[in-house]
């Protein structure tokens, strides 16, 4: 079953076709990172009007590169939840249009169950249950995932999400947006114990995490140092090693104390921080002393891309899931709560 994919959710615009959910015949992403970098974020408004603008060119050449007409995909997935709801309504009616005017099935696909799908195209072998912690920018869950299209969130964050205070952190070290990327590549060589960051506990919820306090803790140890940009090139190398290592410890400790509560043996990391080395090395690490098999997206599929949209929604067409043309995008969506 051949899916032409579409993600609009941030500030990628992306199409893919995907065959069976695991092969990729085309994935184009065209990103809006160099716009918002000037702003120091995404703005909304220009990332829904850039969609508009991107998302039929884009469409266009996913399926040329898979050599394929409209009329030979099977089916549309979309990404319908969770997101910027201006820049998800563009994916959304976009896809809609698409599934009437070739009388396909429209299948609605949650972003965040496309980031866990991701592992699905880099690992054949891969399938439910397995625990899965989804790290992005604007989410940061441990997840049961029980079947292709049934999760239970055992941990979440109470605050910003991981990826949310390493670019805050990197913003206020003067690092360009998106500041987890530069943060990564900054900290390559410097002495990850050089500074020591707090890992919040939260009372009575063994898994959850509190971002907010690690990267408020950055903060003000960036501003007691005098830091910011005026900073020298080594202090600025360990500090952006120790912070990567203090949020890639937390997410750890919490995964493999849910790894090990639940007796789970496998466990799938997705989202766009789980592209950070840091992260990728401890968990690799502790997983082999601990026994559990470890599967990491490729670094292609963890940032936002439509490839995990088609890997999912070819998932949730196996489970009887189709939307009408009534579908509607949704800003804030549980990855349980939906269907
Ligand atoms: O999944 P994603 O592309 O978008 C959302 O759904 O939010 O994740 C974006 C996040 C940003 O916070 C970005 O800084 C972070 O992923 N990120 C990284 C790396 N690459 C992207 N964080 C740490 N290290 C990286 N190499
Ligand atoms: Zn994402």
């Amino acid at each position: 079953m051949k899916i032409l994919a579409i993600e609009s959710s941030c500030d990628e615009t992306a199409a893919a076709v995907v065959e069976d959910g695991r092969r990729v015949l085309s994935s184009i992403i065209a990103s809006q990172v160099e716009t918002h970098r000037i702003y120091g974020g995404v703005v909304p408004e220009i990332a829904s009007r850039m969609h508009v603008e991107a998302i039929s060119g884009v469409t266009n050449e996913a399926l040329r590169q898979a050599g394929l007409g409209l009329e030979d995909v099977d089916a549309l997935a979309v990404t319908y939840a969770p997101g910027l709801i201006g820049a998800l309504l563009v994916g959304v009616n976009f896809a809609k249009g698409m599934a009437f005017a070739a009388g396909k099935p429209l299948l609605a696909v949650h972003h965040l169950r496309g980031h866990v799908a991701a592992n699905y195209l880099t690992h054949g072998d891969l399938q439910p249950p397995f625990l899965s912690l989804i790290v992005s920018g604007g989410h940061t869950h441990i997840v049961e995932v029980n079947s292709y299209t049934s999760y239970r969130v055992i941990g979440r964050t109470r605050d910003d999400a991981a990826g949310e205070a390493l670019d805050k952190t990197a913003r206020a070290m003067g690092l360009p947006y998106p500041g987890g990327l530069h943060l990564d590549q900054l900290g390559k060589g410097g002495a990850p114990q050089a500074f020591s960051f707090p890992r919040p506990k939260v009372a009575d919820a063994p898994y959850d995490f509190s971002f907010s306090g690690l990267k408020t803790a950055a903060l003000v140890k960036l501003k007691a140092l005098g830091l910011y940009d005026a900073v020298d090139a080594k202090t600025k190398q360990d500090f952006s090693a120790a912070f990567q290592f203090a949020v890639a410890d937390y997410l750890c400790q919490n995964t493999l104390r849910a790894a090990r509560a639940g007796n789970h043996q496998t466990l799938a990391l997705a989202g766009g921080v789980c592209a950070n080395s840091v992260l990728r090395a401890e968990m690799q690490r502790r997983c082999k002393a601990a026994g559990i098999g470890l599967y990491l997206p490729d670094l292609a599929y963890c940032g936002d891309n439509a490839a995990m949209i088609g890997a999912q929604g070819y998932y949730e067409h196996q489970a009887g899931r189709s939307a009408g043309l009534e579908l509607n995008a949704v800003a804030s969506l549980g990855i349980d709560a939906a269907g």
